[in-house]
């Protein structure tokens, strides 16, 4: 059986939730969700990064022991993985045993392998990315030094660790020279490339000025850089150290879905790391955009975030799951207005495919008793028209995913639906019902059937919804696979009474 590994990134435990990160784990449960209905083996990873100064100063602020202050902020984001309803695997949390003993099997075999060695670090280090940065990268403004985000960075002079990067340098770039689907979309991948090619410098890897993190084996001045402790993660959760362990064996190496200010964490070090330690690079990183409200930048400062489970219980969770990835090509930068989420599901959803369920299937609850007649004549043109675009859809729909092109993949759906509308607009069984009841017949059959194979291909992206309309045609949802997807209803086939999926939303206060 084919396997696919999928992981979000960690999120760090400092604040609550908010709607950039279930962006993050809505994708990868719409990933994850795709490869099970292909029949793979998936395993699907998520979990919190609670090390490092950005999540210690969070607890001192909230004058909370840290162990406490980020075993309860983890919670915030397991409870939200629910309520995502996100099928996870694992949720991981860097605090865990399980995790200190594999980030401190990687330090020693990087050790072993050469890759480190102790030196001193001068230099600038920014506590809301947790990263060094050299001086070209920074703003300066009163004699004060800022990074391009407008955040403060800190002078930082101290011992540490160095991993030797810069010995990777070529070996990376020969290693994306192969694999030029490694990174996604393609403009990531070219500014990986550049910047790699503009020269790679060694990487501190250890702290010594506090002690909330993993501590250094054989050194108990250092704790590990939150970095290569986070990365580590998606070792922890398939077994390593075991790398003979089955999950191991298995899954690895996995798919990585990071924002874009995170892509070089996962596309320059963590692969040097892993070839360091004689491990494999990840099979594939996909970078996406980051969300705006109103066109502001999302920010604590601003306190313009958006909660999750406010717009999620005001708008409904599919409609949410579904506007995120319809809207904004997933890659690319997105605004988040309400006005836009009730136009967008407002048309796709409720005036489109809601519309379609209910006219069909109202229209046989009342004029035939419930029972769809089957009857389909592959020579009748427009029928077999419909019912072949649904496989060509289907084609580049899988495709369009197995790249994680999510929006291309809704928009062939979309098209179908579309399509299935006009169908139905044109052939009116409304009018066939006192002509042609034969062919009244014929009709609505091939609309449930493409009301079937839209909702199977709308699953991972909606999947109560999905369920709730197999309910309405009968069907069970253990039938949502692809498995399934063009075989045709029996002859006689009585669906469910038929109710409202996608209410419209009332936007008079938007408009
Ligand atoms: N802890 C690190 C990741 C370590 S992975 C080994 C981290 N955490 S984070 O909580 O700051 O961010 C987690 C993810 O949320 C990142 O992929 C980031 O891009 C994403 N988002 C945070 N704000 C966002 C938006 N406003 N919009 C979209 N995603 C954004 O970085």
């Amino acid at each position: 059986m084919k396997t696919f590994y999928i992981t979000t990134p960690i999120y760090y435990v400092n604040d609550k939730p908010h709607i950039g990160h279930a962006y993050t784990t809505i994708a990868c449960d719409i990933i994850n969700r795709f490869h099970k209905l292909k029949g793979e083996d998936v395993y699907f990873l998520t979990g919190t990064d609670e090390h490092g100064q950005k999540c210690e100063k969070a607890s001192i602020k909230a004058s909370i022991e840290t162990k406490k202050f980020v075993t309860d902020m983890s919670k915030n984001f397991s409870d939200l993985v629910t309520f995502l309803n996100c099928e996870i695997n694992d949720f991981i949390r860097t605090t865990e045993k399980r995790h200190i003993k594999a980030a401190q099997s990687l330090w020693n075999k990087l050790l072993s392998n050469d890759q480190i060695y102790l030196d001193n670090y001068e230099g600038w280090y920014s506590v809301r990315d947790e990263a060094f940065y050299s001086k070209d990268d920074l703003i300066e403004k009163n004699n004060k030094f800022f990074t391009e985000s407008g955040e403060e960075v800190e002078w930082v002079k101290e011992e540490s660790y160095f991993f030797k990067l810069s010995k990777w340098e070529n070996k990376l770039l020969d290693y994306y020279s192969i694999n030029k689907d490694a990174i996604a979309p393609k403009t990531r991948y070219n500014e990986v490339i550049s910047f790699i090619k503009s020269g790679l410098k060694d990487l501190s890897i250890s702290r010594t000025t506090f002690k909330w993190g993993v501590p250094v084996p054989n050194n108990k001045d250092h704790v590990m850089y939150v970095w290569i402790d986070a990365l580590c993660n998606y070792l922890t959760s398939i077994g390593y150290p075991d790398e003979n362990s089955n999950t191991f064996k298995k899954y690895w190496p996995g798919t990585h879905v990071v924002g874009k200010d995170i892509l070089r964490f996962h596309a320059v070090y963590w692969p040097a790391f892993l070839m360091a330690a004689n491990l494999e690079p990840p099979k594939r990183i996909f970078s996406h955009g980051w969300w705006t409200n109103n066109s502001q930048k999302i920010s604590k400062s601003l306190g313009n975030s958006i909660d999750p489970y406010e717009v999620i219980n005001k708008f409904g969770l599919d409609q949410i799951r579904y506007f995120l990835f319809s809207e904004v090509p997933f890659g690319n930068d997105g605004d988040f207005s309400e006005k836009s989420l009730i136009k967008r599901i407002n048309a796709d959803l409720s005036n489109n495919f809601g519309n379609l369920i209910q006219r069909v299937c109202s229209f046989i609850n009342k004029n035939c008793n419930s029972i769809v007649k089957n009857n389909f004549d592959s020579e009748i043109i427009e029928d077999f028209n419909l019912l072949n675009a649904s496989l060509i859809k289907f084609k580049n729909y899988k495709n369009y995913l197995d790249n994680q092109q999510i929006d291309k993949a809704i928009k062939e759906i979309i098209e179908l639906i579309t399509e299935a509308n006009v169908y139905c607009d044109k052939l009116a069984p409304w009018k066939l019902i006192k002509i042609d009841k034969n062919r009244m017949n014929q009709v609505l059959s091939v609309l449930v059937e493409i009301i079937r194979r839209s909702t199977i291909l709308l699953f991972p992206i909606i999947p109560d919804s999905s369920k709730k309309i197999f309910h309405i045609l009968n069907i069970e949802s253990e039938k949502i696979n692809f498995e399934k997807f063009d075989f045709l209803l029996n002859k006689e086939h009585t669906i469910n009474k038929t109710k409202p999926i996608f209410p419209r939303i009332d936007n008079t206060n938007n408009e």
